[in-house]
């Protein structure tokens, strides 16, 4: 059956739309149409793509997520190396650059572009006929990694570029930045401290870390942005200098950063610095210099490059944000698993623009390290502008009044005794009632993207602990009225919103109940991984470290931690006793059917029925389905242009549907 003419009119023309709205969205920031009016758009081209699968293009915008895990990223070697910068750090080094650069080019007229060092990954998105295909990293310059699906989950990326003059370029090669905002970042590492996850150090790492993820629907949760500054190989399209390469990006649908300058002068180049150093903590992102270009391409031919630097052009980067000032006292803080953390008090001084009176020293390994004193002239830096560190001591000021930090052998909070497990930097309280761990654990538990109670905050998780009416999760669900009534402060109507929110937080789901246990590296996304894979709560705490392996996203690590956390007793009865509390510990539960104890999977796009209903029909005849292929998996059902999942299915010798098997199966 061939598709209506007028269908692949309208696919094609809502594609167009939507690519339109995307772009005005996300590479100009000035939205076109009210977000309902873009959904509307959205859902019909889903509609019409579900309708008719033969229509599905890998550029549709509907197509940047739902890629399953790969195993590793394939090799890309780039036809034209990513080369690196040279760096200076001084107006003198810069002179001596542009001297160079005159010289080299026999003293003609030379004019520089100049634009923020962005810090993040440089990456390079082959388009074909316009079509985005591969897209990789830097890696050593030469061969890079194939992160294609990764960036094809970036919202700023196009998967189509517009045509110029109604003509698209042969092939063009572009090379940008990708990176996370600084507002992000802090974002993502407060809910990653919430999951008890580790930090990112610096926006740069997290963009790295996310671009580099096997599963790309993580690398779609992540805030990533990306900029465009370069180009490799381009045919079909002439570009000549890089301010030409900048005005041109845009129009193809390639966002650039605004933020740029053309210069005459080396005088102008300066003040451009100058301009950028005083407005660097004002930009949404990181910057860590300046780059320098030499804007005419033949120029650049001329000049050509030394030891895989280009002598075109220059990285003048921006002075270290560090300061010196004195450690007051180092105190310990205890987290919700229980890790001791020292932190230097540090008497306040300005960094870079913020006021710093707190610094993190990590672990006792890394004061020894630094070899940090009370007392002590330290040299403090912002990290990634965000957690600022102690970078060194300075032992030359000493006066012999410093005192040497040990590590207490208590606990700071409860009194309890505190150990170093085997192999690890941390320090650990035990004491599984610590107050201070109880509260963050409370405070976890709570928290939105957990079993969501609003109302439970801070102040009043110390309060509830303090008082001893909690002195574990499932306390809680014991709360009475009576008992919030006769906290100070806590009104007879706060007292029943409270607990109307606890009461609801009851339903809250088995992933979040899983991710809300806080167990050491089960994030929000593993929670939902673990969810699917587990009828229940009991089901989960009784897997072995072998069953937990075999699900793709969990590696040893994990399993590992998952097993100590249910062979520990207290965390048992825990679970116990949320259940007999009335909280939900099992999944939806599963009717009875003929199909009871079967898993489906889906894969590829199937005519006769959305994602959504062939999982309400599964589920009706008592069966279940997961997102990802494990051994656990019954069926794979194919639609058309199945993924990834296809082949693993057939790796694992799993029983393969077409959609029309699947119909009868399920008698439709
Ligand atoms: S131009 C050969 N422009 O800096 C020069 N690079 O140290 C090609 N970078 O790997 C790169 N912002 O990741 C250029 N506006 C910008 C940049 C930039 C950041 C990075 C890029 C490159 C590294 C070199």
């Amino acid at each position: 059956m061939s598709v209506p003419k007028e269908i692949r009119e309208r696919v094609e023309r809502l594609r167009e739309e939507i690519r339109r709205y995307d772009y005005h969205y996300y590479v100009l920031n000035q939205p076109l149409i009210s977000d309902a009016e873009y959904d509307k758009l959205f859902r019909e081209l889903l509609e019409l793509e579900r309708k008719y699968p033969e229509l599905v293009t890998p550029d549709s915008p509907t197509q940047r997520v739902g890629a399953p895990p790969a195993e590793e990223f394939a090799p890309v070697e780039h036809a034209i190396p990513m080369l690196s910068l040279q760096n200076c750090f001084n107006d003198e080094e810069l002179e001596e650059w542009d001297e160079r650069v005159r010289r080299l080019l026999g003293g003609e007229p030379v004019e520089y572009v100049c634009e923020p060092k962005l810090d993040g990954l440089s990456v390079e998105l082959v388009y074909v006929d316009g079509v985005f295909t591969v897209g990789s990293t830097r890696g050593d310059g030469r061969v890079g990694e194939d992160v294609t699906r990764n960036l094809r989950t970036i919202k700023q990326v196009p998967l189509r570029l517009f045509p110029l003059d109604g003509r698209v370029p042969r092939l063009l090669e572009a090379r940008g930045e990708v990176y996370m905002e600084k507002e992000a970042f802090r974002r993502l590492n407060a809910e990653r401290e919430r999951a008890g996850e580790p930090l990112f150090a610096n926006p740069r790492n997290a963009a790295a870390g996310s671009l580099r993820q096997l599963d790309p629907n993580v690398t779609a949760s992540r805030p990533l942005k990306i900029f465009f500054y370069a180009l490799g190989r381009a045919e079909g399209i002439d570009i000549r200098t890089q301010e030409e390469l900048l005005t041109t990006f845009p129009k193809l649908g390639l966002p650039v950063n605004p933020l740029w300058k053309k210069c005459r002068t080396l005088a102008e180049v300066k003040e451009f610095y100058r301009e950028l150093l005083a407005r660097r903590h004002e930009l949404p992102y990181e910057a860590d210099g300046m780059v320098v270009k030499v804007n005419d391409f033949a120029q650049r031919e001329v000049l050509g490059e030394v030891s895989r630097a280009p002598r075109w052009a220059v990285a003048y980067k921006f002075p270290a944000e560090e300061a010196t000032t004195r450690v007051l006292d180092i105190i310990v803080q205890v987290g919700r698993t229980g890790a001791l953390t020292p932190v230097a008090l540090l008497e306040p001084v300005e960094v870079s623009g913020a006021t710093v009176s707190r610094a993190t020293l990590h672990n006792e390994d890394e004061i020894r390290r630094k070899d940090v004193r009370i007392g002590d002239w330290v040299i403090v830096r912002r990290a990634g502008e965000v957690i600022p560190e102690v970078v060194k001591s300075i032992p030359e000021r000493r006066t012999g009044q410093e005192r040497e930090f040990k590590m207490p052998e208590r606990c700071p909070a409860c009194g309890g005794p505190v150990v170093r497990p085997p192999g690890e930097v941390a320090y650990r309280c035990e004491n599984l009632s610590c107050p201070a761990r109880i509260k963050e654990s409370i405070r976890h538990f709570a928290s939105r993207r957990a079993m969501d109670i609003e109302g439970l905050g801070e102040k009043l998780v110390d309060k509830l602990v303090e008082t001893g009416l909690v002195r574990k999760l499932s306390d809680i669900y014991r709360l009475r009225k009576e008992d919030l009534v006769n906290l100070e402060r806590m009104g007879e109507k706060s007292a029943q919103n409270l607990l109307d929110q606890i009461e609801r937080s009851k339903n809250a789901g088995l992933a979040r109940l899983i991710f809300a246990l806080g167990i050491r590296y089960v994030g929000e996304h593993l929670a939902e991984v673990l969810a699917e894979h587990f009828p229940s709560l009991e089901a989960l705490s009784q897997a072995d470290y072998d069953e937990l392996l075999q699900i793709p996203e969990v590696g040893p690590r994990i399993a590992q931690s998952i097993v100590d956390f249910f062979k520990n007793e207290e965390n048992r009865v825990l679970i116990q006793e949320l259940k007999e509390l009335g909280v939900r510990t099992e999944a939806e539960r599963p009717r009875e059917g003929p199909l009871s104890g079967k898993t489906f999977v889906f894969t590829g796009a199937l005519s006769a029925f959305t994602r959504e209903e062939a999982r309400r029909l599964v589920e009706a005849l008592g069966g279940r389905v997961a997102s990802g292929v494990s051994r656990k998996v019954d069926y794979v059902v194919v639609g058309a242009d199945p993924g990834e999942k296809l082949r693993r299915a057939q790796e694992l010798r799993i029983t393969i549907l077409t959609e029309e098997e699947f119909r009868r199966l399920v008698g439709r």
